[in-house]
């Protein structure tokens, strides 16, 4: 049976690459396919490293059902581009940062998760650290879509 292995990106690893790793892991739940599809997430800097999620971004996740609690942040590894099909980042300064750690032969796996978000969508996540609350309703407003064109992108693979 093959497998899918897939890493969201963002900077902190406290924000919203945890929350498209615990609306991914629900989404991919809801259709059985949690054991052919695997999720983590990591921070292209390395200041929050072992944090639990920004209490705001799990608060905002709780209230649509999303437990972020139990992740801890860790910064992107050489490895990653060896065990992760894809590299989602939430915009393009993570993309390029990415990139700077990525093997030549592994470009392609970097890619930004909102191109699978429908059409017209805007093409990053914005960074809601420094912001009020809507910023992460925003972030989960935004991961949602995204994560549903992800999930039908990744069936069409595992098919
Ligand atoms: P994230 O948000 O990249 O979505 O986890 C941030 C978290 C921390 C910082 C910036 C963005 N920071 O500057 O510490």
């Amino acid at each position: 049976m093959n497998t899918v292995s897939i890493c969201f990106v963002c900077l902190g690893n406290i924000c919203r690459s945890p929350t498209a790793e615990a609306v991914m892991r629900a989404q991919v739940e809801a259709v059985g396919l949690a054991d052919r599809i695997l999720i983590d997430s990591a921070g292209t800097g390395d200041w929050h490293v072992g944090k639990a999620p920004d209490e705001r971004a799990q608060q905002a996740g709780r209230a649509r059902g999303y437990d972020l609690a139990p992740l801890r942040a860790r910064q992107v590894a050489a490895a990653d581009f060896e065990r992760f099909d894809l590299l989602l980042a939430m915009d393009e300064a993570n993309v390029r940062n990415v990139l700077r750690l990525c093997p030549p032969t592994r470009r392609e796996r970097v890619r930004l998760l909102m191109e699978f978000a429908p059409a017209g969508a805007a093409r990053e996540v914005a960074d809601p650290y420094f912001g009020g609350e809507e910023g992460f309703e925003q972030v989960l407003d935004q991961v949602e879509a995204a994560c549903a064109g992800l999930l039908a992108h990744l069936r069409t693979r595992l098919a």
